[in-house]
């Protein structure tokens, strides 16, 4: 299995991101509209963090910040495959953005919906896309459904979801799989290569309060968005100390990943969801033993599917590359000489 973290070209690469806008996935797309090295194709929205509808307003305004009116946004599942929509406004507020009030976008969502758009974006694209889910996965389970085809002109998924150790959602499971745990597994099972930047990396990467502080003074509206954004998401860890000196960069750092793959260390294990009512559904357990155990020899359990699994981040070297790649976008202003000096 090839990595999906592996460019064979200097081009751009063309990637297809699936959100749910959501304070950490409005970094991701800021940063994925900002890099030189990525084409982004097309972004689909799904419930999450906050219901489908609120969630296309929410990345259509983002864009609008970013003046990037040319990326077509898609809405998708208003639920998981199975079960209700259970949403994280408790950490992303009541509208999903950090109460950031944004001006409602003048746009719409493309016609036909995420799954065709999706579908469109990856088979008529030159190049193999990378599919990167930044949600509970539930448009990406129901695109290989329906159109398995498109794994054809797939580079690979490079999903934020699951962990190795931890969970967010509940103990032992993270949000964006605990949300549609079926959906999760369709999406390891599908015959993609997958890289998951999960938990154990994605709480990791975070930009100091006197970094994110000066972006909050930038004239361009999406360096200054991205500073209260992360005052924002810094506001409602403080009480981790794992995290607490920082705002979370979060999807946006899965998407740094594709940009530049070797600020990530993986390794390659099977990976199961737990998929059973009770306290560990939507666990992913990643099984790194070097030995047969007794269930593969009794037949107890089938094996996970191969996945790359994320289990070392070069954190600084993310929030750098984020800070360089969005302070260097239209209307940007000395901020980001500003931003690096600080963060020395
Ligand atoms: O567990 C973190 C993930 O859940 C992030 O993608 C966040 O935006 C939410 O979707
Ligand atoms: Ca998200």
């Amino acid at each position: 299995m090839t990595s999906s973290l592996e460019p064979t070209t200097t081009a751009p690469l063309p990637v297809v991101l699936d959100v749910d806008t959501g304070v950490d996935d409005a970094l991701a797309v800021m940063f994925a509209v900002r890099s030189p090295r990525l084409d982004l194709r097309a972004i689909s929205c799904v419930a999450g963090n906050a219901d489908v509808d609120q969630v296309v307003a929410n990345t259509l305004a983002v864009l609008d910040a970013l003046d990037a009116p040319d990326v077509p946004v898609g809405r998708g599942a208003e639920r998981p495959l199975v079960g209700p929509s259970r949403d994280a406004r408790h950490i992303h507020g009541a509208d999903g953005m950090g109460d950031q009030r944004l001006p409602a976008s003048a746009r719409l969502a493309a016609d036909g919906g995420a799954i065709d758009l999706m579908r469109r974006a990856i088979l008529e694209s030159p190049d193999p896309v990378t599919l990167v889910p930044l949600a509970p996965m539930t448009n990406v389970a129901l695109l290989l459904r329906a159109y398995p085809e498109v794994r054809d002109n797939l580079a690979g998924i490079v999903l934020m979801g699951g962990a190795v150790e931890g969970g967010n959602a509940t103990a032992v499971a993270e949000f964006n799989v605990w949300h549609d745990p079926e959906a999760a597994a369709i999406v390891l099972g599908a015959g993609v290569p997958v890289t998951m930047y999960g938990l154990d990396v994605f709480s990791q990467v975070v930009v100091e309060a006197q970094t994110y502080e000066v972006l909050h003074g930038d004239p361009d509206p999406a360096v200054a968005l991205a500073g209260r954004l992360l005052a924002h998401s810094h506001d409602v860890i403080r009480s981790d100390p794992r995290v607490g000196h920082g705002g979370l960069l979060g999807d946006a750092g899965a998407v740094c990943m594709v940009a530049q793959p070797d600020l990530l260390t993986t390794g390659r294990w099977p990976v199961h969801v737990e998929l059973a009512p009770g306290r560990s559904r939507g666990q992913t357990v990643v099984d790194r033993r070097f030995v047969l155990g007794e269930d593969a020899v009794h037949g107890v359990d089938s094996l996970g599917h191969l996945v790359d699994v994320a289990v070392g981040v070069d954190a600084e070297g993310v929030r750098d590359l984020f800070l360089t790649t969005i302070c260097a976008g239209p209307g940007a202003s000395q901020v980001d000489d500003a931003a690096r000096a600080v963060q020395r």
